[in-house]
């Protein structure tokens, strides 16, 4: 028998660990430390070996650990899990609505719940008396496979439903899926492996959730939202859809935030145009909006056709991938002479576009993709985004192609490609003399960002320098309004216009100018830092590299560009006419070196429990400090807190002072 004090300690700290567990995956506001969940989770686990009789289904500890599977059981679902009609247009929602219409013989409008349409995987979680015993796949609605260990693996998913009300049986309906950036980052380390990559995150989330192994399932990111229930024994079930998804809230589950109740089809043509200007910001994939009458007789009324219901629609976006055929790839260069394949493709429809190129990012890409011309290839276009070759269907490949190629000379000057040992990116060696480099200075200098010339687009750049009209960015101070009243597309007014724009670009700020200059690295963020931290131009032109790493957010790649774009004669000549034509900008007011910290450099490693690291940085940096990722002999201290890295192990050999985060506070409140 085990003591009732060891009983009653497990179930406190099972409780405590549920409700971290649930702040962090589900509410995303993490109450306590990694090392303090760590902490209590070991303790948990102590106890659980030393009794194991005390171990439950519905523990922490059993999430990840269960023996490889040899076969997925059958599941027979109890209700069936259905699919969804689509709408492809506004045709065929406004269809939809008017059959829900007559059918209810409804006089005023339906409501409706608009929630997203979710790109993943379905899952049906069984919790029996609060405690999940069963997850399933939807397989073919009727019979799915049993996953319940791979299920147990997502930390969103709670093991032991909270708050009261809990029915005998729930069976909670929800999409798994996983988030971009962590589909991006498994990606990139699967095919640094040698691995199979995985095509799009839906796939990514279906390969995850059907491993035998559930250890597998654990090490992938996936996460949950909820949206329905199937069956349900011990409670009456509420009058409307969004009461059953309250529900789902209170018991702990995960339910996606943009989920809106609306009245008629004119509403929800509204959240559709919301969500369609939202999809492109969320951490995860959508591929369109649900709208399901939100009353529930309303629904029991409308029934089902075949195998999906006749009260909910899935309003599909335009799809954002396509397949179409390789033209031609030819090398683009950049401002920084970078050479970025591009794909030149036969027109094809995608994301509500018609598109005929395609980035290849970069050579190591094409090959590692093995893109070729006549090859048939996935085309993507999400949002803004610049569309994208996803890959190559190489069972479609014609015969007689070969690999693409790094042209050895500049297609644009011809002067020699070089690559770096280990460069990803090719670059043009030509510099300020191959036109496309001057072209993209140019362009960059005028952008809003840098001096801000209004009505000084590319095509106009493009011809002002084909026609010889400029050569490099001074000469954009000495233009004359015929030259440029004489380009395509430009009358008299508006050449006007954008003399009138060139004057007034003249009156800049030190960080637009900095930043105008297209220095290698120097964003506008660095830019402000340095003019800041400097105040004038003449010092930063005069400051080495070890002193310019003194700036906030310049490491020692970055202080190199600097100073080697300022040791070259033609960029100082540049800078010179640009500020003998009235480039100018206000003085600035630097800020005191004379801060406790200035001077000293710090690193951050291993876990601090009194405050975050952004906070410790920013405290730090207040007092003049400079933070650095990296720790060498230049390094003043390295505050170490729990489960430090290697940085730790590193600064004990360059001798480099070690403050504890005790220390750190007290240096900050001495
Ligand atoms: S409700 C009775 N709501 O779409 C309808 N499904 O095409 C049952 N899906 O199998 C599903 N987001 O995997 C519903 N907000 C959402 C959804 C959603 C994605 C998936 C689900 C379903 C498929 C149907």
């Amino acid at each position: 028998m085990v003591a009732e004090s060891v009983v009653v300690h497990v179930e406190k700290l099972k409780a405590k660990l549920r409700e971290y567990n649930y702040r962090y995956y589900v509410l995303e506001s993490p109450s306590v430390s990694d090392a303090e969940y760590d902490r209590i989770l070991c303790e948990l686990q102590n106890l659980e070996n030393k009794y194991p009789e005390l171990i439950a289904a519905d523990s922490p500890t059993q999430r990840v650990g269960a023996e490889p599977l040899k076969a997925f059981q059958e599941v027979q679902h109890k209700v069936p899990m259905l699919s969804l009609q689509n709408a492809f247009n506004e045709d065929e929602l406004i269809a939809f609505d008017k059959r829900v219409m007559e059918r209810l013989d409804l006089v005023d409008e339906a409501q409706y719940v608009c929630e997203p349409k979710f790109d993943g995987v379905s899952i049906s979680l069984r919790y029996e008396q609060g405690v999940l015993v069963q997850a399933a796949t939807r397989g073919d609605g009727a019979v799915g496979e049993d996953i319940t260990q791979n299920a147990k693996t997502i930390a969103a998913i709670p093991l032991h439903l909270r708050g009261d009300n809990i029915p005998e049986v729930v069976e909670v309906r929800g999409e798994v899926y996983i988030p971009l950036a962590g589909f991006e980052k498994y990606n990139i380390e699967a095919a640094k492996r040698g691995e199979k990559v995985f095509v799009n995150p839906r796939n990514a989330a279906s390969g995850s959730l059907r491993q035998l192994d559930s250890k597998i399932t654990a090490e992938r990111p996936l996460n949950i939202f909820c949206y329905a229930v199937g069956e349900l024994v011990g409670i009456d079930l509420p009058e409307s859809h969004y009461e059953i998804l309250q529900l789902l809230i209170h018991w702990g589950m995960r339910v996606n935030p943009d989920i809106k109740v609306v009245t008629g089809i004119t509403e929800c043509t509204q959240y559709y145009n919301e969500m369609m200007i939202k999809r492109n910001s969320l951490p995860y994939e959508i591929d369109g909006v649900v709208y399901k009458v939100n009353n529930l007789a309303q629904q029991q009324e409308l029934g089902f056709v075949s195998r999906a219901p006749r009260w909910a629609v899935a309003h599909k976006f335009p799809a954002q991938e396509e397949y179409t055929k390789v033209l031609a790839v030819e090398f683009q260069v950049g401002r920084t002479g970078a050479l970025t394949p591009v794909a030149r493709l036969e027109p094809v429809f995608v994301g509500g576009a018609t598109i005929s190129n395609a980035t290849l990012h970069n050579i190591d890409e094409v090959q590692r993709k093995d893109v070729r011309v006549g090859d048939t290839v996935v085309i993507r276009r999400a949002g803004d985004v610049i569309p994208e070759v996803v890959s190559a269907v190489v069972e479609q490949r014609p015969e007689g192609t070969r690999p693409v190629e790094l042209p050895k000379k500049c297609p644009v000057c011809g002067s020699d490609v070089v690559r770096g040992e280990d460069a990803a990116v090719a670059r043009c060696s030509g510099g300020l003399y191959c036109n496309a480099q001057r072209k993209e200075s140019i362009k960059h200098f005028a952008s809003k960002t840098a001096m801000d010339i209004d009505g000084l687009g590319d095509k106009i750049v493009e011809q002002l320098v084909d026609e010889k009209i400029i050569e490099h960015v001074p000469d954009l101070y000495k233009l004359e309004l015929s030259a440029i009243a004489n380009l395509e597309r430009m009358g008299e007014k508006s050449a006007q216009n954008l003399l009138v724009a060139i004057e007034e670009s003249k009156n800049t700020t030190l960080p637009k100018f900095l930043y105008a200059l297209g220095i290698r690295e120097i964003g506008i963020a660095t830019a402000k830092n340095l003019a800041q931290y400097y105040g004038e131009l003449e010092k930063i032109i005069a400051a080495n590299i070890e002193e310019l790493q003194e700036v906030p957010d310049v490491g020692p790649v970055v202080a190199l560009y600097l100073a080697a774009f300022f040791r070259q004669q033609h960029n100082l000549e540049m800078i010179d006419k640009l500020r003998q034509s009235g480039v100018h900008w206000p003085a600035i007011k630097v800020q005191s070196k004379d801060l406790p910290l200035s001077g000293k450099t710090f690193v951050l490693t291993g876990t601090l429990t009194q405050m975050t690291r952004e906070e410790a940085k920013e405290k730090l940096e207040a007092q003049g400090a400079k933070i650095t990722s990296s720790v060498s002999k230049n390094t003043s201290y390295v505050v170490v807190g729990s489960d430090p890295g290697s940085k730790y192990d590193k600064a004990q050999k360059l001798g480099v002072e070690i403050l504890s985060e005790d220390d750190l506070i007290e240096l900050l409140n001495p």
